[in-house]
């Protein structure tokens, strides 16, 4: 595989959940690809369909009301929709790792710590009992788990958020896996080590050339952190660009608000403008573009009709009807 090449590629991928009250459409059409060694960070309020994307990448969609009900997601071109979950196990932990929100749906509740490390170790060197253990130790020590010695033995419902957080952190730096999913790696840990978090992020990506899904509402941080991002909007990807062009020429007011809503560094204070109204109902979308009630530049036709992808310029696309007049 050459350097750059797509080593993931979504393709109009569609995950729905069929719940009493009706389908909720979380993530719905949305595709976009990932090179190697490529930082792609997503974006967007709560609830738009983030983690239901790097969910459906692991094949981890809560089951029986969540499914990917049409798509594709190609890794190394093969399509992972297709495998079973028995297949997908070869995946999960070498491939694809994911440190998640919740951090339960990576950590087995009935092992210790120090024995799930030590699986992520052993995939990838082959240690005896007591390096293996000297290993652990040091993996726990680098995400700054204090007592590293004795905390080898608890299982995961005597860590806390944060450190439970911070070995899942471990368990991926073991793993050294091709394709690295961080769903807001860092909501549950203070600020210094959210930073020493992103710095080892960093590390192994430059170490070994890792691929890295970025998700975090913290906007500052992909702008540090990534190479290209998504902006999510009700199950949509509204824009698509590289980082400098997401900050500097971006097109769609979705994500216009989104960086108005930023505090100007350097600057003088302002007041934050946060974005009016109130995220949709995924359960009551018109056809339309679900941005439209909250949009100071929308026009009959945007509750009418969903916005094509369309290309303002290479790697830059937008689905908004008035994106050449913003
Ligand atoms: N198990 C489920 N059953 C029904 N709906 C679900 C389920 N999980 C997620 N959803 C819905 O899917 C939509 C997308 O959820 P998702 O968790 O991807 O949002 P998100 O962008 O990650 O938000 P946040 O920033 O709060 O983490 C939401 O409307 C949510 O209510
Ligand atoms: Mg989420």
């Amino acid at each position: 595989m050459n350097k750059n090449e797509k080593i993931l590629q979504v393709k109009n991928l569609k995950t729905h959940f069929f719940t009493n009250v009706g389908v909720v459409k979380a993530v719905d059409g949305g595709s976009f690809h990932l090179r190697k060694g490529q930082a792609l960070g997503i974006v967007g309020e709560s609830g738009s369909g983030k983690s239901v994307t790097s969910l459906s990448i692991m094949r981890l969609v809560p089951k029986p009301a969540g499914r990917i009900v049409e798509g594709e997601i190609l890794y190394r071109g093969v399509d992972l929709v297709k495998k079973s979950q028995k297949e997908m196990r070869e995946y999960r932990g070498n491939k694809l790792f994911m440190i998640s929100q919740d951090p339960m749906t990576s950590l087995n509740p009935v092992f210790t710590i120090g024995n799930q490390i030590g699986e992520a170790v052993r995939r990838r060197q082959n240690l005896k009992r007591h390096n293996l253990k000297k290993k652990i130790i040091e993996m726990l020590d680098l995400v700054h788990i204090r007592a590293s010695e004795t905390r080898i033995s608890a299982y995961p419902h005597q860590f806390s958020g944060g450190m439970k957080q911070r070995a899942m952190i471990s368990m991926a730096l073991a793993c050294q896996p091709e394709i690295l999913i961080a769903d807001e790696p860092t909501t549950a840990l203070d600020v210094t080590i959210q930073a020493q978090i992103l710095k080892l992020m960093m590390e192994i990506r430059e170490k070994y050339n890792t691929s890295i899904i970025l998700i975090t509402h913290d906007l500052g941080v992909i702008a540090k952190f990534c190479d290209y991002v998504l902006v999510m909007y009700a199950g949509k990807i509204v824009e698509r660009a590289d980082v400098k062009t997401l900050f500097k020429g971006n097109r769609h007011p979705y994500t216009k608000g989104l960086i108005n809503s930023l505090p100007h560094l350097g600057k003088k204070q302002r007041r934050l403008e946060s974005i009016k109204g109130q995220p949709p109902d995924l359960l009551n979308l018109s056809g339309g573009c679900p941005f439209e009630p909250r949009c100071d530049y929308s026009v009959k036709r945007c509750s009418l009709d969903y916005p094509p992808s369309e290309s303002v310029e290479k790697g830059h696309l937008i689905s908004c009807w008035k994106w050449k007049e913003i």
